[in-house]
């Protein structure tokens, strides 16, 4: 598949990492491709990076992990989106005496309205970007929580989630990204404030 990437640090890098390695074509949608370089030669010759609109011409499923506070100036920058697939793995954190969702709606949700034909998806923003590759906790392994209101949307992420060794689990519709991106926060919390530290993750149980 052809991904483009909008954002190439932890969870971008990682994410084009393990999606090289599994086959896939990659284009990093950066401000300054020379500096995604070290980057774009670990991904081996399925991996480019260019500017952010070229790179979400290029690609079927585009991927946004940028900061949250970027979306306006990040989803304007990516051109004609009609019909594309967006992955939002962005994470609106604010801060009051510990991590809350800083969103009135959700993310994904912003970006859907802000990018009209799209078909947005919320997925990979529930667990430390070290995860995604080396998903495994014993005999566990990481879920990645997908809501969308686009059912081949949202086919096409979770076969990108297992391509990378995860559990998708659909999460319901768009308005569920709130409840996704919630989750997040319980991340932070925990990790954080919690005192458990960043080699956690969620993964359900079942009978
Ligand atoms: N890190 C995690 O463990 C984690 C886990 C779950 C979700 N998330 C979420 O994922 C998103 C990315 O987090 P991260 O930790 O990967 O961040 P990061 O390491 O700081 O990387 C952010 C990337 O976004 C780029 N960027 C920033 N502003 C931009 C703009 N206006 N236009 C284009 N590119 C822009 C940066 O490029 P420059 O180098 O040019 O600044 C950088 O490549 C955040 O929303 C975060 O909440 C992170």
């Amino acid at each position: 598949m052809k991904i483009g990437i909008i954002g190439a640090g932890s969870i971008g890098g990682n994410l084009g990492r393990g999606w090289a390695k599994a086959g896939h074509e990659i284009r990093f949608g950066v401000r300054k491709p020379e500096a995604a370089a070290e980057l774009v030669a670990e991904c081996g010759e399925r991996a480019q990076a260019t500017d952010v609109q070229t790179a979400a011409a290029f690609a079927e499923v585009v991927v946004v992990s940028t900061p949250y506070n970027a979306l306006p100036e990040v989803v304007s920058s990516l051109g004609d989106l009609e019909g594309k697939v967006i992955v939002d793995a962005t994470n609106p954190v604010a801060w009051d005496k510990g991590p809350t969702h800083g969103s009135s709606t959700s993310a994904a949700e912003e970006i859907a309205a802000a990018a009209p034909g799209a078909r947005v998806v919320k997925a990979f923003n529930t667990f430390g970007a070290e995860h995604l590759l080396d998903p495994k906790f014993g005999d566990r392994t990481l879920d990645v929580y997908i809501a969308g209101d686009d059912a081949d949307a949202k086919a096409s992420v979770a076969a990108l989630v297992e391509a990378l060794g995860l559990v998708p689990v659909d999460a319901g519709p768009l308005r569920n990204a709130r409840l996704v991106e919630h989750l997040a926060v319980l991340w932070i919390h925990l990790a954080t404030q919690g005192g458990l530290g960043r080699d956690i993750g969620f993964s359900l149980l079942r009978k």
